[in-house]
């Protein structure tokens, strides 16, 4: 620990205005409590909700002051509980982390014993944040997904938001599993990054916001996992082949869809939750396997945009712009 207790932490204040800013100060050194560890920080990651809790929305962080960051990896430096002791190298995320409790954008940590897992062989810690939440919610959903019964055989993957956090992994993944992928971008100068990726083919994301107003399409995929929500996610559900699955992960567009139910009981098509803060810990340790090993993906590297933490707050606007790319992780 810093000798001179304190240590460097991005830190959200609400101004008397109702306005948010955000600044790296320095803050007082975490103590630890029962069952406990803290953890020195070496990289952590940025996450959509982290760019929203960032900028005060109050459905993810109520109370400020706050440090953001959902993702974060590191060596413990304390701990009250047996399951770590000094020197374990472990991911946390999940559960409320960084979301009304302090996060990850910061030197240390302070988490209860029973939110973080050890890092897997074959993962360094840099590696487990350029998967981080993106990472592991791209990979639950395929998880979900082949529960479900599906594969490679069935036709290809949809993606959407495929050149974000979650798509780019999602793209990453499935192509390592085998699956042909469709990347939905709305992103023309990136295609050259989802055809490294693995992607088979890039359409634009125009072509996955159906106005016919029609109950079902013409099938152009076999499953997808979507990012966006709204009238890209109604498009996907109408387009899916008998039997597919669709993970429903995010909301980038619109928490809202508007959907007949012509596609569940004539197509058979499932609607798959994903939801990776409160996954149960035995399934965070199966997929954190699956990623460190037959899943991880082949080009983490081409994925990674690596910055400091006085860095942070430009990223985090260019998320919320929807211009983001890959996964932003920070090294402390
Ligand atoms: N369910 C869970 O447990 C879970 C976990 C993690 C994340 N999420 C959610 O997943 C979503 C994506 O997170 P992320 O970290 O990947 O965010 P991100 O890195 O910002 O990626 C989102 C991508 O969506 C596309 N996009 C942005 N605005 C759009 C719009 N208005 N219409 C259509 N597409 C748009 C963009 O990709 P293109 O330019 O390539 O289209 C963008 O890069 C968020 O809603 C997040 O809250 C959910």
């Amino acid at each position: 620990m810093e000798s001179n207790n304190t240590h460097k932490s991005f830190i959200v204040r609400e101004t008397a205005d109702g306005k948010f800013k955000r600044s790296v100060e320095d803050k007082a050194l975490p103590v630890l409590g029962k069952d406990e560890v803290i953890v020195k920080v070496a990289y952590a990651a940025l996450n959509y909700k982290d760019a929203l809790s960032a900028h005060g929305h109050k459905g993810i962080t109520k109370e400020y002051p706050h440090t953001p960051g959902v993702d974060a990896a590191g060596v413990v430096v304390q701990s009250s509980n047996e399951l770590y002791t000094e020197g374990d190298e472990v991911i946390v995320t999940s559960y409320d982390f960084g979301m009304n409790t302090s996060g990850g954008f910061q030197e240390y940590i302070k988490v209860p014993a029973s939110w973080p897992v050890h890092l897997p062989e074959g993962l360094s810690l840099e590696e487990s944040m350029v998967l981080g939440t993106g990472g592991f919610t791209a990979a639950l959903s395929l998880f979900k997904m082949e529960e479900n019964k599906q594969d490679p055989t069935m036709g290809p993957i949809l993606v959407t938001g495929s050149t974000g956090g979650v798509g780019s992994m999602a793209v990453s993944i499935l192509a390592k599993r085998g699956y042909e992928v469709i990347a939905s971008t709305g992103k023309k100068s990136e295609h050259a990054y989802l055809k490294e990726l693995g992607a088979t083919e890039i359409i634009d994301r125009t072509e996955v916001d159906d106005q016919s107003g029609r109950p079902l399409l013409r099938y152009k995929w076999a499953g997808a996992i979507d990012t966006v929500g709204g009238n890209t996610l109604a498009t996907a559900i109408k387009a899916t082949n008998r039997n597919g699955n669709i993970a429903v992960c995010g909301l980038v567009a619109s928490p809202e869809i508007s959907t007949t139910v012509y596609p569940f009981i004539l197509n058979g098509v499932n609607l798959l939750g994903i939801e990776t803060a409160e996954t149960p810990r035995e399934w965070r340790i199966k997929i954190w396997e699956l990623l460190s090993s037959e899943w991880k993906p082949d080009n983490l590297n081409k994925i990674k945009k690596v910055i400091s933490l006085n860095e942070l707050d430009s990223y985090i606007s260019l998320m919320l712009e929807g211009k983001s790319k890959g996964r932003v992780i920070v090294k402390m």
